[in-house]
């Protein structure tokens, strides 16, 4: 029993066995922000027969997130969607061997560090726009996919991977996909099963390892290996206080984690910029003028980035209305107290950006594209737990930097010569697959500025 008499919390009772399985299959954001509506900060709900609690209030977020983290791991959920791919990867591992290797990983990603990625990233940009023309259509969401992959491979193992990066971007594609399928059966066919979708996932995976081992073999075979910037050198270089450093089976699936966590987050990101910004030509308007007025033509760089405070409202208002990750969920280790109820061991918790970030207890008009929103220092006034694109605590996007700095390098650069217009007639939904995808893509007009 809880302070209130309660024993659990209230939620929707769906039908037997599946619970509200179809109807979060049939629009997964508006069922979230459904039963927040309805029952309010904290609910629970069943899902084939499986209990989850949605958490709609960001002190409840802050005590999973921050205050009782170490009562928390990684849900069964999330290993589920992406242990195959990443392995013990900084994304899904725990614990000790977690901490061990975020403390490794850590350097790689310090500012200093990350602002030294700006030039290449500058570059791959300008290099993706050379023969873009006046009048043309493009789906940004694609071209953004394209451009981010670049810059990941790139800034990960300092090399453009010709012919295998596109490969390797595909495979990442079917692979995420694939989990998600698997996923959202009723009964999960054993991944040693040599069913077709089964035999198609290994040979991506064997093509991903493959290309992933051979680069850290012949980085070990490199007579001088400490001339090389890159963060897979950063990785391979790292030596915990015992001296030890990471092994190649650990090598890959870091680099694996950073692959995945990297590029396809952030093409996300850019891609909802151009549809927003569409949306918004006032927005937009005033972007243009701040990038003319700050930069005058030039290219921006990472220094830039404090005097282009419009730029990083948009981008905050971005992450705010379409967050690339979309929902976290995490499961108790320990018996734990939220909002005055008692769980066991075991349970699932979810909290999702897409529900919190479009709250109206935080967030005026909480639907409109409105960057202005954030110039008067709302990021500080907001409570923990309400606006977390990044996540929270010591689990926090180890690349957050890393990924602001690419948005506003690439927003920059492409605003400063183009503006895109939605193809008539398009409608964009947002689709929440692994992360948050418009569906169909984004096919834009580009017209060029002066
Ligand atoms: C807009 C882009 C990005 C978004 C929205 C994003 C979002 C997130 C979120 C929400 C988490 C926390 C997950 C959780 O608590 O369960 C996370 C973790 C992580 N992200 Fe990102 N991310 C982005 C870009 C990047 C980039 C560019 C990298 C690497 C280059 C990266 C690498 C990672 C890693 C390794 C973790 C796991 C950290 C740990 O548990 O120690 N992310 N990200």
């Amino acid at each position: 029993m809880t302070a209130n008499g309660k024993r659990v919390p209230p939620g929707p009772k769906g039908w037997p066995i599946v619970g509200i399985a179809l109807d979060l299959r049939r629009d997964p954001l508006a069922g979230m922000r459904r039963m927040a509506s309805e029952y309010g900060d904290i609910v629970r709900f069943t899902v084939m027969m499986q209990e989850r609690i949605l958490l709609n209030r960001p002190d409840l977020i802050n005590q999973v997130l921050v205050l009782q983290q170490s009562k928390f791991h990684k849900s069964e959920l999330t290993r589920k969607i992406t242990g195959r791919m990443l392995g013990q990867g900084l994304l899904i591992s725990e614990g000790d061997f977690w901490r061990r290797q975020r403390r490794l990983a850590q350097p790689a990603f310090h500012r200093g560090r990350v602002n030294e990625y700006g030039a290449t990233m500058l570059e791959i940009a300008q290099a993706h726009i050379r023969d873009w023309r006046d009048g043309e259509e493009r789906n940004m969401a694609e071209e953004m996919t394209a451009l981010t992959l670049d810059i990941t491979v790139r800034t990960l193992f300092g090399t453009t991977l010709p012919g295998e990066a596109q490969q390797m971007g595909r495979s990442m594609t079917f692979l995420m996909r694939y989990s998600l399928r698997r996923q959202r059966l009723p009964f999960r066919i054993p991944e040693t099963w040599p069913t077709p979708d089964n035999r198609s996932a290994n040979r991506e995976l064997e093509f991903i390892a493959s290309l992933v081992y051979r680069i850290i073999s012949e980085r070990r075979a490199e007579v001088n290996p400490d001339r090389r910037t890159d963060l897979l050198a950063l990785l391979m270089g790292a030596m915990d206080e015992d001296g030890s450093q990471m092994t190649p089976q650990q090598l890959h699936d870091e680099t694996m984690t950073l692959f995945i966590a990297g590029h396809e987050t952030t093409a996300q990101m850019l891609g909802w910029t151009w549809y927003a910004l569409s949306k918004n030509p006032k927005a937009e308007a005033r972007l243009h003028q701040e990038l003319d007025s700050v930069l005058g033509g030039r290219p921006a760089e990472a220094a830039d980035f404090t005097r282009l405070p419009y730029l990083q409202a948009v981008m905050n208002e971005v992450l705010r209305l379409y967050p690339p990750a979309y929902i976290l969920t995490r499961e108790n280790v320990e018996p734990c107290e939220l909002g005055g109820y008692e769980f066991s061991p075991g349970k699932t918790v979810i909290f999702s950006q897409w529900v919190m970030h479009r709250d109206p207890r935080y967030f005026d008009d909480p639907d409109t594209f409105r960057p202005e929103r954030w110039l008067d220092g709302l990021e500080n006034r907001l409570p923990a737990g309400a606006y977390f694109p990044f996540g929270d605590g010591p689990r926090r996007c180890i690349g957050q930097g890393f990924a602001l700095l690419e948005a506003a390098i690439v927003t920059a650069t492409l605003a400063q010569r183009f503006s895109f217009r939605l193809a008539p007639g398009l409608v964009v939904v947002p689709e929440p697959l692994v992360t948050l995808r418009p569906h169909h893509g984004i096919r834009m007009t580009l017209r060029a500025r002066n």
